[in-house]
């Protein structure tokens, strides 16, 4: 739905300028008073920074600064030369997302200083209710004209112990499995990482705005301490810039209960507004597409006696989209050079292999009224596919195709890193060319997200976690990692997780090629087929697949929760979180609301209350549960699929088997 991006309300830039040379802290406090920062000068004049909610120590002393080849930033004899406050408090609009409206309400100090050889920089620093962040700046200036970052010494020392959620810190990929450990024992982490303190305190760490720099990952600096640790240049340098620099801003969103970190938009507030004025050709969508098969090993994406990708096969899922309210259809393996993915210039992506009639399928799809989802597999190769990138967004464009999924399958060419500055201008110039093609990009193997959707809502949606495919080809993911993904990848924006299998144990596949080196004959999905619907709920995304292949979808009753699904909403509660145990979530479209609820390795009964329902209404859910029979090792597709009617004062009784879960619509039917 085209939504105008607008802003609602603006109160804003109360500006107390304030000089005083000799001054050695400022305080800054959140709006509601409850969260303070200090930024302190030390003997030697270095940087630190503390942050207390309530009453208790989040960071204690806490280092700032850079260290360029140029020179030393913030690290010493530094002076305050002036600081400003201003604060904002403000509604905007996005053109999508679980909610309609977001408030983004902060106090907000501007520092600018002085180092000891006077080079000139400034500190941001924006306290929310639900967190802070703080940036860099290095103004331009005439004694620092190219600037070299070569250590970032952010520090985040957390003051308590606790339970720590993170994958390990890796500059390639974010596909790795969740660890549960102690603060202390987490020596490296990618981020968003999430911790709960001893006091109950639930924090993640991560990043937001992250435009022209390096990714950054949190080293352990001993006991509960980290420090930045940014992803470098071939040569080392983490960070190059000409004349000036702004830094993505370093994060940390406190609240004292899980639910609280996933109602957050303190990431995406601290993005700039969007610079797509015309943005009605953006519109979320449902797809389901050629892509499981490949991954199951019985189809390929290569020619051949199985190529996925076929005229026929397309027109297969083109007439199930049409039947079944799933506005858009994926193909991957539609063009060539898949036989040379690994080496460089591998693929062509403007010419379909043969049994691939283009413009049939475009003729067609738009006879139905389906849209095409477009698919560049780069195999890493950033370079060639900057060379051929216009031409092929126009391909697209030209065809009346708006979605464009993008991989990033193998290594970054001359020693960059997936997740280096080069590749993060890379990702952001693949975007805004997309905008200018009016494309929506759904990226996988990307960058993580920060929140620049804000900027560019042309940027749907993206990987950058272990998602669906790794159950066709390992011994899949586990139950937990459901329960952790809300709290901490999708923190940064949404996942393409593409949730939606339904022949759990692959009963229906017969023979198979195994392609992938993970793949130890053992492979399934880790949980019930209640819990997959319930994650079209629980793991948001404005492109939302049903990923099975659509011979497993025909004539089963579940497949109706995702037709009935919306793929925007306009509210979104949390109705129950515990990080890593189970999670309930309720999305409002309209006068009806979808209900996610999932649970770990343990089945659960929990109550759900319902009172987000309109007072003196009555509503009809239909529940999707898993079976009497249900069991997650040898019956995960038994689900039980029952009408009851409730109203805003029903507590109402989910019970779910191991990894089980359960979806249910509910719709307004009177007074
Ligand atoms: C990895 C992506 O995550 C997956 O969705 C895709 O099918 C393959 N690469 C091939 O591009
Ligand atoms: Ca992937």
């Amino acid at each position: 739905m085209y939504k105008n991006f607008r802003i609602i309300g603006l109160l804003t830039a109360i500006f107390i300028g304030v000089a005083c040379s000799s001054q050695k802290s400022v305080e800054l406090q959140s709006p509601d008073g409850k969260l303070t920062y200090k930024l302190e000068i030390s003997q030697q004049g270095k940087l630190y920074y503390k942050l207390k909610a309530d009453e208790y120590e989040i960071m204690s002393e806490s280092n700032l600064g850079l260290v360029l080849k140029e020179d030393s930033l913030f690290t010493d004899k530094v002076k305050i030369v002036s600081v400003s406050k201003n604060e904002k408090d403000e509604t905007w609009e996005p053109v999508w997302g679980p909610n309609e409206f977001i408030h983004n309400n902060y106090n907000e100090l501007v520092i600018s200083l002085l180092n000891g050889t006077n080079k000139e920089f400034k500190l941001h620093v924006r306290l929310f209710n639900d967190g802070m962040g703080f940036r860099y700046e290095i103004p331009k200036q005439n004694a620092l004209d190219s600037i070299n970052i070569i250590n970032e010494l952010t520090e985040f020392n957390f003051v308590e112990n606790g339970t720590a959620w993170s994958i390990p810190a890796n500059f390639e990929s974010y596909e790795m499995l969740y660890r549960t450990t102690k603060i202390d024992e987490v020596v490296n982490a990618n981020t968003p990482i999430t911790v709960k303190t001893e006091s109950g305190y639930h924090v993640s760490i991560h990043e937001a705005n992250l435009t022209d720099y390096a990714g950054m990952t949190l080293q352990n600096t001993g006991g509960t301490g980290f420090q930045a640790n940014l992803v470098p240049w071939p040569n080392g340098v983490k960070v190059k810039a000409k004349g000036s620099l702004l830094s993505p801003w370093r994060t940390i969103t406190i609240s004292k209960n899980a639910a609280g970190l996933v109602e957050s938009n303190l990431i995406q507030n601290l993005n700039e507004p969007s610079v797509i004025s015309d943005t009605k050709w953006i519109e979320p969508m449902k797809y389901i597409g050629i892509w499981w098969g490949m991954h199951l090993g019985v189809e390929t994406w290569t020619p051949g006696p199985i190529h996925g990708a076929t005229t026929e096969n397309m027109k297969k899922y083109i007439d199930f989209a049409a039947k079944n309210k799933v506005e858009a259809v994926l193909a991957e393996g539609w063009n060539t050079g898949w036989e040379n993915w690994g080496k460089p210039k591998a693929f062509d992506q403007t010419t379909p292999y043969a049994d691939f009639d283009f413009d049939e399928i475009v003729k067609y799809a738009n006879a139905k009224g389906i849209e095409l989802i477009g698919h560049h597999e780069t195999g890493g190769d950033y370079i060639f596919y900057e060379e051929c990138m216009e031409k092929a967004f126009a391909k697209l464009h030209n065809n009346g195709i708006r979605v464009l999924k993008t991989g990033y399958a193998g290594p970054i060419p001359n020693g960059h890193f997936h997740h280096g500055q080069k590749m993060v201008q890379h990702y952001r110039k693949v975007v805004e060319t997309a905008a200018k093609y009016e494309l929506m990009i759904d990226a996988h193997e990307p960058i993580k997200a920060t929140g620049i959707s804000r900027t560019y809502p042309n940027m749907m949606t993206r990987e950058g976690a272990r998602g669906m495919e790794w159950n066709g080809w390992s011994e899949g993911n586990p139950p937990e990692h459901h329960l952790i993904l809300p709290f901490t990848r999708c923190l940064g924006g949404p996942i393409d997780y593409t949730p939606g299998t339904f022949d759990i144990l692959y009963k229906n596949r017969k023979e198979y090629i195994k392609w992938n080196s993970n793949d130890k004959g053992n492979s399934r999905v880790n949980t019930t087929l209640a819990k997959q619907l319930a994650l079209w709920v629980c793991l948001y995304s404005p492109l939302q697949m049903a990923s099975d292949l659509v011979s497993n979808y025909e004539n089963q009753p579940a497949f109706k929760f995702f037709e009935n699904l919306p793929a925007d909403f306009e509210e979104s509660k949390v109705l129950l979180a515990e990080i890593g145990d189970v999670y309930a979530v309720a999305r409002r479209k309209g006068n009806s609301w979808y209900v996610g609820a999932i649970t770990d390795e343990n089945a659960r009964n929990i109550t759900l209350d319902l009172s987000f329902l309109k007072v003196n209404k009555k509503y009809k859910a239909t529940i999707y549960a898993d079976g009497e029979k249900a069991a997650l090792q040898d019956n995960p597709t038994d689900i039980k699929i029952f009408e009851k009617e409730l109203n805003s004062t029903t507590k109402l009784e989910v019970s779910m088997i191991e990894s089980g879960g359960q979806a249910i619509e509910i719709v307004e039917i009177g007074m």
